[in-house]
């Protein structure tokens, strides 16, 4: 399972965490991916100048914006699944 956390902070509240959440949220189920992947929120990150702060497993991001979740599903975060999956059959 590999969590993404998404700053709910005020700072990113702000710049619309929420919104974002639900995309992403969106994206997972489309993609039957709930047994993968799961959502958190979390408090500050201490980044908020830079953008709506998200960590999908223990790698942070920054400058990440509603209108990006799309992008940012498929480029970023699937390609993290396929890459746990295909390790997972080569030591299984
Ligand atoms: S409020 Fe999100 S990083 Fe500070």
């Amino acid at each position: 399972m590999l969590t993404i956390t998404i700053c709910v902070g005020s700072s990113c509240y702000l710049r619309g965490s929420d919104e974002l959440a639900s995309a992403l949220e969106g994206f997972i189920e489309k993609e039957a991916l709930q047994e993968e992947l799961a959502l958190a929120g979390s408090f500050c990150m201490g980044e908020c100048s830079t953008g709506i702060s998200i960590k999908v497993g223990e790698r942070q991001y920054r400058e990440i914006r509603p209108g990006d979740a799309e992008p940012f599903f498929y480029g970023e975060i699937l390609p993290r699944v396929r890459e746990r999956e295909a390790g997972c059959r080569r030591t299984g």
